[in-house]
């Protein structure tokens, strides 16, 4: 008997039947522009193969006023409807139904296009606190418009054989502004109580349901927006019971796109709870009485399963899940639940490299999102002997695509655990989770069969009894400490000594953050749970400059609730016993932080080439990847690991 009856039980929703309960929700990949193209099908395509009962492709936009960001998928143009209908083809193939999302952003602008920033047009004019934008009011005509575009576009991807489409009026898009208010401040047909701000969803609906036959229709939205001028749980619950006869399904979310807060939940950090948004689906459920999909770090079959068994949602979005491991379904289907790779919510490769523009990816497995270049590992010509020296996460990369290729690896670290700087960065408040990266990662070395050698202090001598063919040195990085005036008389201590309490850090610290990532932050906030009033100074605009919005939002926010006094523009100059001193970035002008007793340095790590001179000769080719190369991210460090396991 399967350990998840319901997760992997079949549901009807509208004219659609769904082989089980696992959903890959709406997720702009920048793989593709205007129209689905190989690269985004392949992408959709490996989730399909893994399981995925439903995939809901990424945002289209209905209409010219709908410029959200670059890279927007559309089905206006009838040309279109081929791209379509092979991205749903190829996925349906593999038994995913596939559902369409329809959008407008409304006053919701992420990134200007081609440079130029578009006319945003609301339902009134109330500016966006988080892009700046102070919108142009909609006329009726315009409404009508964008109405017809909802139409016109479900009505393509019904041509192109999609199962179903969904209005996304989740995160205080153009729908939820509707609905909201305090963003919808008119008085006509579409606004002015709480039932004419239904109108606008209610027109969309019918518009859509005309157009497009018996294709499944869903509302996508936040159950609570959570955040002071964005809808409440009561607010939604009580539109979507007004809604509840126009749709066959409700997505739910949390958060919105309108503040920097409430963004923080349109893709969840790991400083939020599994599931958390389960209570918002339920709140919809009841009001519908339709089925609903709960979203929001639903990182594990387990917790999926017990999500749908206690009732509060039908079916569960598992997004992140599904880009961090793809298979995610087979091996629950399976049982194989200790090879399933668990997305550890660092979001980093996934909405980071999208708000960069680029297409998506996964710290942990640089596959994803690139699977028309690295479609599986193909099995090496000739066995080969390598050894891999240094299990931080490249290390471990390296060694498992290499072993999973027929090479015969083995792994020489010198600490007596794996891990490397992801054991320190799992030692962060509301970062333990960053361990997991460990955890999967120590399983794709067992099932590849690399051979591991833990504390090896001397890896050139075990080396030369291996004879290997081949070295990849993933030696990893150390804290860099400049040479600086008085860091001698000041009780000056590194982040990695705070972390792994090596030393007493006193009641009044100043923490020098070049770097400006999770460290410094995370510092602080441990640092002041501890009970120390604690500076933090980053050189950089902003604490957490590194790191993706959300996550630095939600770590931030952390921060001001506990007090941190957070410096910015600050670059480290000296110190004295009770005295650091910084200069402004901006201005030159010395910034002095008095009265400390700790200086906590932050200014980043520096490979140690001096290590890699022992290994040369030891083989015919040595190969330096991640951190001992130049100190960068776990991204880096696994990305360039699992291109040294495929090249060897
Ligand atoms: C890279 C990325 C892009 C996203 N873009 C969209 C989008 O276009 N439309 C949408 O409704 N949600 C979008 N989301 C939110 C996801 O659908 C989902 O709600 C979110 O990732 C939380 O679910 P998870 O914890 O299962 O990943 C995006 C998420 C990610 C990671
Ligand atoms: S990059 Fe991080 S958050 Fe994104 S899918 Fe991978 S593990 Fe999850």
């Amino acid at each position: 008997m399967s350990q998840f009856p319901h997760l992997l039980s079949e549901i009807e929703i509208g004219s659609c039947t769904i082989k089980n309960r696992i959903v890959s929700t709406g997720h702009h990949t920048y793989l593709a522009d205007v129209e689905p193209g190989d690269p985004l099908i392949a992408y959709h395509e490996a989730r399909a193969k893994g399981g995925a009962g439903l995939i809901v492709s990424e945002i289209i936009a209905v209409h010219e006023t709908a410029s959200f960001s670059k890279d927007l998928l559309c089905a206006s143009d009838r040309a279109s409807i081929p791209a379509f209908s092979k991205l749903a083809e190829t996925c349906q193939r593999h038994g995913a139904k596939v559902f369409g999302q329809l959008f407008h952003p409304g006053r919701e602008i992420l990134s200007a296009t081609g440079g130029m920033l578009p006319v945003a047009y609301a339902p009134s004019t109330v500016p966006n606190e988080r892009f700046h934008i102070m919108p142009k009011e909609m006329s009726e005509a315009l409404i009508g418009d964008i109405v017809s575009g909802f139409a016109l576009n479900a009505a393509h991807l019904a041509e192109a054989g999609y199962d179903g489409v969904e209005i996304v009026a989740s995160h205080g898009y153009l729908p939820a502004q509707f609905l909201n208010p305090r963003v919808n401040l008119r008085d006509d047909a579409y606004g002015g109580d709480a039932e004419r701000r239904l109108q606008f969803v209610r027109e969309v609906a019918a518009a859509v349901r005309a157009a497009a036959g018996d294709l499944v229709l869903g509302l996508r939205i936040s159950g609570a927006e959570l955040d002071d001028t964005g809808l409440t749980q009561d607010e939604v619950s009580a539109a979507c019971e007004g809604l509840a006869d126009a749709f066959d399904y409700f997505s739910v979310v949390a958060g919105t796109s309108a503040t920097l807060g409430g963004s923080v939940h349109i893709v969840p950090p790991m400083g939020l709870q599994p599931g958390y948004v389960a209570p918002f689906a339920a709140s919809v459920r009841k009001a519908t009485g339709k089925p609903v999909i709960a979203t929001g770090r639903i990182n594990q079959p387990q917790v999926a399963e017990q999500i749908i068994a206690s009732g509060d949602a039908d079916l569960c979005g598992m997004t992140r899940a599904l880009i961090c491991d793809p298979q995610m379904p087979a091996k629950a289907a399976g049982g194989k639940l200790d090879d399933i790779r668990a997305c550890i919510g660092c979001n980093q490769a996934c909405i980071g490299r999208a708000h960069k523009g680029l297409g998506i990816s996964c710290i942990q497995y640089p596959e994803s999102g690139r699977e028309l270049e690295f479609s599986g590992h193909l099995p090496a010509p000739s066995a080969k002997k390598v050894v891999v020296v240094g299990g931080g996460p490249g290390g471990m990369k390296a060694a498992a695509v290499a072993a999973s290729r027929g090479h015969k690896v083995t792994l020489l670290e010198k600490s007596n655990q794996l891990g490397g700087q992801a054991r320190l960065a799992q030692l962060l408040p509301g970062r333990e989770e960053f361990g997991g990266i460990i955890t999967n990662l120590c399983r794709e070395l067992e099932v590849s069969g690399a051979e591991i050698q833990t504390g090896v202090a001397d890896a050139a001598s075990a080396a030369v009894t291996v004879k290997p063919d081949a070295i990849v040195l993933a030696t990893g990085a150390k804290p860099y400490v400049p040479a600086l005036d008085g860091l001698d008389s000041a009780h000056c201590v590194t982040a990695w000594q705070v972390l792994q309490n090596e030393v007493n850090p006193g009641s009044r610290v100043v923490i020098a953050d070049w770097r400006s990532d999770w460290i410094g932050i995370g510092l602080a906030e441990r640092l002041a749970l501890a009970g120390s009033a604690v500076t933090l100074c980053v050189n950089a605009a902003m604490a957490g400059e590194a790191i993706q919005l959300y996550a630095r939002n939600h770590y931030v926010g952390r921060l001001h609730k506990l007090g941190v006094n957070i410096r910015t523009h600050m670059r480290l100059f000296g110190a004295d016993e009770d005295t650091t001193y910084f200069q402004d970035t901006l201005t030159g002008d010395p910034v002095l932080v008095e009265n400390t007793d700790t200086l906590v340095l932050s200014l980043g790590h520096v490979g140690d080439e001096k290590l890699h001179k022992a290994f040369d000769g030891l083989a015919e080719r040595v190969m330096p990847i991640g951190d001992c190369v130049a100190a960068r991210t776990a991204e880096e460090a696994v990305y360039e690991g699992m291109l040294a396991g495929r090249n060897l």
